[in-house]
């Protein structure tokens, strides 16, 4: 069984981020489980290259610094041309009723919008098929990806020659939704414009203590584990219990201010080893760049024979 799964570089890594993926994905046993920077996936909306490059960069410095192990790590776009390659003979299976059904592109997609925007589930399914990976973990809003990337293994295999392993979607146990602190209706995004109720990952102490210390309660003035009244509240004692190992429900503070003040001390320390570690990886680019081609050359030896198997099924 072959995990994959995926972050967007298309900001910086944030608290969610870190408790509902990063930190599992650390703990995964799979020989052959396969996590990627997706940074061909940022650029289906405007963005600034040589920003894109530099998030890609400390993303994948975040990944290693949080325990992943590094042969389980890779960058999309280092396999550009095999994915590009496969990407079209997929487009090729997929037709555009198909691709624009999917929620992203009928939300954001237009005639203006990019093609990419219509094509990138495409390209998420030559991910999960050019590794082969058994299990995709997602969040619902990814299992129409997932959907299609299966419709498409078939369709091939069906057509062509069996060469794909059709995937399954997986979702992952009770991961934590962390939500923003600012906004508790909404969760914490990378793509938030006003950071004040994002934590990110490599923010300062004193800085992520000041945004849980303005994180939004409520004025019942009682601290209770009540999601659906006490959003709020309820989203910092999920934190709390996150970083602690403990139970949202059992947890008691006398104030909002102890809730916030524990709930930044947790918070700092669950976060120091990962903001430690990151500084030392971009302090010594050739490491990093070393971890970087030596993930590289894994998943492109993975994916090779499968997809000359395609191009030639395919009959090109
Ligand atoms: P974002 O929405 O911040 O851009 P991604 O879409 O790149 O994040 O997701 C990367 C991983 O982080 C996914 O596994 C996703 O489920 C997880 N994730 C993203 N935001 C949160 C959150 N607020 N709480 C928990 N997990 C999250
Ligand atoms: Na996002």
């Amino acid at each position: 069984m072959t995990r994959l799964s995926a972050i967007t570089p298309s900001g910086h890594a944030h608290l969610g981020n870190h408790l509902g993926a990063l930190r599992h994905w650390a703990r995964s046993d799979g020989p052959d489980d396969l996590y990627f920077v997706s940074d061909l996936h940022a650029m289906t909306v405007s963005y600034n290259p040589p920003r894109l490059r530099s998030l890609t960069r400390e993303l994948l410095a975040v990944l290693v610094a949080s325990g992943i192990d590094p042969s389980r790590l890779c960058v999309q776009s280092d396999l550009v041309r095999e994915l590009g390659a496969l990407s079209w003979v997929l487009e090729c299976t997929c037709s555009y009723g198909e691709a624009a059904r999917m929620t992203q592109f009928k939300a954001k997609g237009g005639t203006a919008a990019r093609l990419g925007l219509l094509t990138y589930p495409v390209l998420m399914a030559a991910d999960i098929l050019l590794q082969g990976a058994s299990k995709v973990p997602v969040g619902d809003d990814q299992l129409q990806h997932v959907e299609l990337a299966r419709s498409l293994a078939r369709r091939f295999n069906a057509s062509y020659g069996e060469v794909f392993v059709v995937p399954e979607a997986v979702t992952p146990p009770t991961a934590a939704r962390v939500r923003d602190l600012t906004s508790p209706d909404r969760k914490m995004s990378k793509s938030t414009r006003d950071a004040a109720g994002v934590v990110f990952v490599l923010d300062d102490p004193d800085l992520i203590r000041r945004k849980i210390s303005r994180a939004v309660t409520d004025s019942l003035d009682e601290v209770a584990y009540r999601p659906e009244t006490q959003p709020g509240v309820a989203n910092l004692l999920e934190i709390y219990a996150a970083c602690t190992g403990t139970s949202p429900r059992d947890l008691t503070f006398p104030t909002y201010a102890a809730l916030k003040s524990a709930v930044a001390d947790a918070v700092i320390e669950e976060l120091r080893p990962i903001r430690s570690g990151v500084t030392t990886l971009l302090s010594d680019p050739a490491e990093l760049d070393r971890i970087r081609k030596a993930g590289a050359d894994r998943a492109r030896t993975r994916a090779t024979h499968r997809l000359d198997s395609a191009l030639r099924l395919a009959g090109v």
